[in-house]
C-alpha cells in the first residue's frame, strides 16, 4: 500500500487522472467508480480533458435503496450529472436501488462483475473507515449485498438531502471481496474528517472493525491524500 501526499484536493485529483489515463493506455477497459464528495474534482478533471471512454465499461460501487434512478440524490444521477453525460462510457452499471428483489439484484451484480472484471477501481473512504458502502464489521470476503447503513454515515451523508430522515438508511454495496478483486485500486481521502481513519489505515492494523484495513490484502493500492487527511501520518511520508 502506497501512501501518496499531495499539496491539495486538487494536485491528488489530478494524479488520480493521470493512474487513469496510464491504466487505459495499459489497457484497461472496465473501471469501478465511487460517489461522494471526494471523487467531483477528479471527475472535473476527466470532463474536461480529451479522455474517451466510449469504449470502456464503469461499474459503481453503490446505490441507496428505495431511491429510483431518476431521484436527484440517487448516484445514478451523480453519476449522469459528474461524468457520463459528458463522457458517455460503452456500457454503464449501478445497483438499482428501486429493485425489492435483493437477491436478484445482488446476484446480477456480482455476475457484472464476472463479466467485467475491474481493472481499476476508484475509491473513497468514510469517516468510519468504510469502502463502498460497507460499515464496520463487514467481513473482508463479502459480495454484493444490501447493507444498513451506520448512524455516523447517514449524519455525513444528511448534506446532500433537505433533513435526515430523507437520508436513506440501507444501500446496496459492491462488497468488499468484490472490491478486492480489482486489478488496482486508488483511493482518494481529503479534508480533516479523513484524518483520523487515515491514521488507522497507515498503522497497519488488520480489524474488520476497520473495513479500509481490508486493503492491505491487496498487492496494488494507492491511497492519495491533501494535506489535512494526512494530518497525522505526515511527518512519517516521505513524499
Ligand atoms: P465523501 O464520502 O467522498 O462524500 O467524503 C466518501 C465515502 O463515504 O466513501
Amino acid at each position: 500500500m502506497h501512501f501518496l501526499l499531495f499539496e491539495s484536493a486538487q494536485a491528488a485529483s489530478q494524479k488520480a487522472y493521470e493512474l487513469i489515463q496510464e491504466a487505459k493506455f495499459q489497457g484497461a477497459q472496465t473501471f469501478g467508480l465511487a460517489t461522494g464528495g471526494t471523487p467531483e474534482q477528479l471527475y472535473a478533471i476527466l470532463r474536461s480533458s480529451d479522455i474517451d471512454f466510449s469504449d470502456s465499461y464503469a461499474i459503481n460501487l453503490d446505490e441507496y435503496i428505495g431511491l429510483d434512478p431518476t431521484h436527484p440524490q440517487s448516484y445514478a444521477q451523480y453519476m449522469q450529472k459528474n461524468l457520463f453525460s459528458t463522457k458517455p462510457f460503452k456500457a454503464t452499471y449501478i445497483p438499482n436501488g428501486s429493485n425489492p428483489d435483493v437477491a436478484a439484484e445482488t446476484a446480477a451484480y456480482e455476475k457484472i462483475i464476472e463479466d467485467h472484471p475491474i481493472d481499476l477501481q476508484i475509491l473513497g473512504i468514510g469517516t468510519n473507515g468504510h469502502i463502498g458502502f460497507n460499515e464496520p464489521g463487514t467481513p473482508f470476503d463479502s459480495k454484493t449485498s444490501l447493507v444498513d447503513l451506520t448512524a455516523s454515515t447517514i449524519q455525513a451523508n444528511k448534506r446532500y438531502f433537505e433533513s435526515e430522515e430523507e437520508v436513506p438508511t440501507q444501500a446496496y454495496s459492491m462488497g468488499i471481496g468484490t472490491i478486492l478483486k480489482a486489478k488496482k485500486i486508488i483511493l482518494l481521502a481529503f479534508g480533516s474528517s479523513k484524518a483520523q481513519t487515515i491514521a488507522d489505515l497507515f498503522s497497519g492494523n488488520i480489524t474488520i472493525d476497520n473495513p479500509a484495513s481490508a486493503l492491505h490484502h491487496h498487492h496494488d493500492v494507492s491511497i492519495l491524500l491533501d494535506p489535512e487527511a494526512a494530518l497525522y501520518i505526515k511527518d512519517k511520508l516521505k513524499n
